[in-house]
This record gives C-alpha cells, structure tokens and sequence, in this order.
C-alpha cells in the first residue's frame, strides 16, 4: 500500500554501473536503499564495504538502510556511519553484546537495527526494545539474493509486531519479496519491504518503475 516502505537491495543492480542504478531506483519510485555488507565469514559471500557506500552517497539523498551480515561488527560502525548509513542493522548472530552493539549504533549518529535469521526466535529482541529503531526479519537465509521466501517467518512477524506494542519501530522484511509474499508479511505487521531481484529484474528503469509499483499495488 501507499504507506509501506519499498527499500531496493542493491545487491541484485549492475555492480558495473552502481552509481546509475542507484540514481535509476531512485527515480523509478524507491523509498530507501538497501545495502547488504557481506564478509565471506558470518555469511557465503562478499560484497562491499563503506568505501562503496561512501561513492554512493552524493547519488541520492534517500535513506541509506546499511544491513551488515558482519562479524564482528561493532569495530566498524563508526567508518559505516561516516560513509554516509543513516540506519545501521546488525545481526543479533553476529554480535555477543547486542546492547551494546545497539548503543554504539546510536553513539555515530545512526538509527539502530536488528536483524535475526529466520531461524532465530523473537526473544532475543525482548530486552532492548528501548534501544531499537528497526527490527529486520529475514525471509530467506543471508547471503545471496534470488532466494525463496521462508513462509514460516510470518509468524514471527506478527509476534514481533505485538512485542514492539506502540513503540515507533519498523519491521522490516528481507528475502523473497514480491507481489506475492509481499501481502503476507504487510498484514501481518511489516512496513518495510526490501526486494533485490524483483525489483531488479528487466534491467531498466521502466521495469524498476513497473517492479515498484507491482509490489506497492499488491
Ligand atoms: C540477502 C540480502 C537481501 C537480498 C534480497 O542476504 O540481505 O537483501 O538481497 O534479495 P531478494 O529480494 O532477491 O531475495
Ligand atoms: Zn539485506
């Protein structure tokens, strides 16, 4: 619907022509950037790091959403907030002091999210609620875009809903979005929706447009 937040995950654009497709995203309708950081040791894979974002961040003024699958990754919260990240995500996997990781997050400046993997329940959040600005639930395991949506993380997403009770924070949805998970998780209490591929796919600004709207209407 109209009030979701669309957040495209620059994972699936043309790395050749990151710039551009930032720009092409932007225009083409999307709310935030999502930026998926990969160290080849809490995750698969390899992506990029704040001398990219950096780059990135004279293309957009739009909300830089910084999701790190890194471990540890309080040592660089501080060269992701000066890269320009105005959210920054840490996985509660990837950090044995998520309090403090919380803390140092809003100590550089930047609003705080946690991320669990699909498999991690939904009480490790329950005591630092006060310390959250986004809860980011996956949807599929992290490391790679194109993945299958994981149905039974919408479970999860209603229960985090009622956790969160009036508390101005975001749930957030990652991994297998489109027209037709993105309904399941949006009643179920997400407001944030990031989707790679299918917004990606075609691989042009017309499509970014059509992907967008395609997963708004739905
Ligand atoms: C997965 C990343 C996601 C991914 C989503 O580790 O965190 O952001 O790019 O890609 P799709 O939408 O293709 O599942
Ligand atoms: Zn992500």
């Amino acid at each position: 619907n109209e009030k979701t937040i669309i957040a495209p995950s620059v994972l699936s654009a043309d790395f050749s022509r990151l710039g551009e497709e930032v720009e092409a995203v932007c225009r083409a309708g999307a709310d935030w950037i999502h930026l998926d950081v990969m160290d080849g040791h809490f995750v698969p894979n390899i992506t990029f790091g704040p001398p990219v974002i950096k780059a990135l961040r004279d293309r957009t003024d739009k909300v830089f959403d910084c999701h790190l699958m890194i471990e540890p990754p309080t040592p660089y919260l501080g060269a992701f907030a000066c890269a320009g990240c105005d959210i920054i995500t840490v996985h509660a996997e990837a950090t044995t002091h998520l309090d403090r990781s919380l803390q140092a997050i809003r100590d550089v400046g930047c609003k705080a999210g946690v991320s669990l993997n699909p498999s991690t329940p939904e009480s490790v959040i329950e005591y630092v609620l006060d310390r959250l600005d986004l809860v980011l639930l996956m949807t599929v395991n992290p490391g790679f875009g194109g993945q299958d949506f994981i149905p039974a993380v919408v479970d999860k997403v209603r229960r985090v809903r009622s956790m969160i009770g009036g508390r101005p924070i975001h749930i957030e949805i990652d991994g297998g979005v489109t027209p037709e998970t993105a309904p399941l998780v949006a009643a179920a209490g997400a407001d944030v929706l990031v989707a790679g591929s299918a917004v990606f796919k075609g691989g042009s600004e017309e499509h970014y447009a059509r992907n967008i709207a395609a997963i708004r209407a739905a």
